[in-house]
């Protein structure tokens, strides 16, 4: 009888393996990278808080709680071991971008950055940060071990940076954008945008594009504003589709006369603008989020624990995940499933359930079936 299960178990994951794989390798979008990834083979990406501490207070953040439980050094090596070996089973290689929190104030920081190196299944590290406190030895650190830094910048001005993110923060971040890219770190910057810092004019967008260009950054990314967390506070401040859609075309244009600074367009709504391929939503394919203590999400924005690798393997939470294989139905999500976009779209799972609590619902922010309607 016991064998019968256990027979029927291997059977189960071994099927449910390979449609997970025979998706990643055939989805349109599960083929394009970001520009600083170079791998032949299909790439998954880990997004791993490894602290929610922080020495910045941003308005829209997701995160609530600074202080929540922290796996050990000990603890996260065992992880990364045992994902390292996930990616060789699979035939795979492996991203993982460290975010908090702020990363950097973990004091093992280094020692992490180290033991995901000790693997040649990971290819790629991103550092994100808020760039306020980067030692020149943390960039030597960074540039010796071959990782990307993200920085946020949440303003197309300093004031509008700063009233989210605080006073003096944006020249700081702009200075360390410089002092990475000379020292040749790729780098790029991560623009949350709602209501408090949208564009008031084009000549403000080229101004944001010129300013990375001399700061020889490589790549732009545009996100809108999840409300959960702290952000939930900024709900009523969330662009409308129509804004949504303006902006996107304006951002396409105006990057057009900076060729050296991409423009991160690989991402859901992006394929109904007027002039770009987009990227679909990878949520349940190659694609997971890591918290501090362990537990794993679909993704930051979609606050859902599928387990926890403390005491889980990530096979069991992969395969056995109820969320995850409704997600990956992506016809059977409302509106999208039906839309001739949906291989390079599928819209925002995580804005979905913020704004109406189904993660398999339409998503708000969509312009091209919204009729100007404004988000609610
Ligand atoms: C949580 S931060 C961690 C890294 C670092 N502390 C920083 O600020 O870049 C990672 C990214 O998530 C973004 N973020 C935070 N709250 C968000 C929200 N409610 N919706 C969308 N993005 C958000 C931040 O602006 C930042 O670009
Ligand atoms: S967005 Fe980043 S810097 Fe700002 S509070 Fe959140 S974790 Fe800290
Ligand atoms: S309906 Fe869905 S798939 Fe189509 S453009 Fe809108 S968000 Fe994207």
């Amino acid at each position: 009888m016991k064998r019968n299960k256990q027979k029927k178990e291997t059977t189960s994951l071994a099927t449910c393996e390979k449609v997970i794989q025979e998706n990643s390798r055939t989805n349109s979008l599960g083929s394009k990278t970001p520009r600083h990834e170079k791998h032949a083979k299909p790439n998954f990406r880990f997004q791993w808080h490894i602290t929610d501490r922080c020495n910045l207070a941003c308005k829209h953040c997701y995160i609530e709680d600074n202080n929540s439980v922290e796996l050990s050094t000990e603890e996260i090596t065992q992880v990364i071991d045992h994902l390292a070996e996930v990616l060789e089973r699979w035939n795979y290689s492996g991203s993982v971008s460290l975010t908090g929190g702020e990363a950097l104030m973990r004091r093992d920081f280094e020692k992490i950055v180290k033991a995901i190196r000790k693997h040649e299944q990971f290819k790629n590290i991103l550092v994100m940060t808020n760039g306020v406190q980067i030692s020149g030895e943390t960039i030597e650190f960074l540039r010796d071990n071959d990782c990307a830094v993200q920085v946020s910048i949440d303003g197309f001005t300093k004031q509008q940076h700063d009233e989210i993110r605080g006073e003096g923060n944006f020249d700081k971040a702009i200075a360390t954008l410089g002092k990475l890219s000379e020292s040749g770190i790729y780098t790029a910057v991560h623009y949350v945008v709602h209501r408090l810092n949208c564009p008031t004019s084009i000549d403000q967008l080229k101004g944001f594009f010129s300013l990375f260009g001399q700061a020889a950054v490589k790549q732009v990314v545009f996100s809108l504003l999840i409300p959960i967390g702290k952000g939930r506070e900024m709900r009523r401040l969330l662009l409308s589709p129509n804004e949504v859609r303006t902006l996107f075309n304006q951002l396409i244009e105006v990057s057009r006369d900076f060729p050296t600074v991409h423009l991160d367009t690989n991402r859901p709504l992006w394929a109904a603008t007027e002039a770009c391929s987009g990227g679909a939503c990878p949520v349940g394919f190659w694609y997971c989020t890591i918290l501090p203590n362990g537990d794993v999400l679909p993704c930051r924005r979609l606050p859902i624990v599928l387990g926890n690798l403390r005491n889980q393997s990530f096979y069991e939470i992969w395969y056995k995940s109820d969320i995850l294989w409704r997600l990956r139905e992506h016809r059977k999500i409302e509106v999208c499933g039906q839309c001739k976009l949906l291989d390079q779209c599928g819209g925002c799972r995580g804005m979905a359930y913020a704004v109406y609590g189904d993660y398999m619902a339409r998503d708000p922010e969509c312009f091209l079936l919204s009729d100007g309607q404004e988000s609610s």
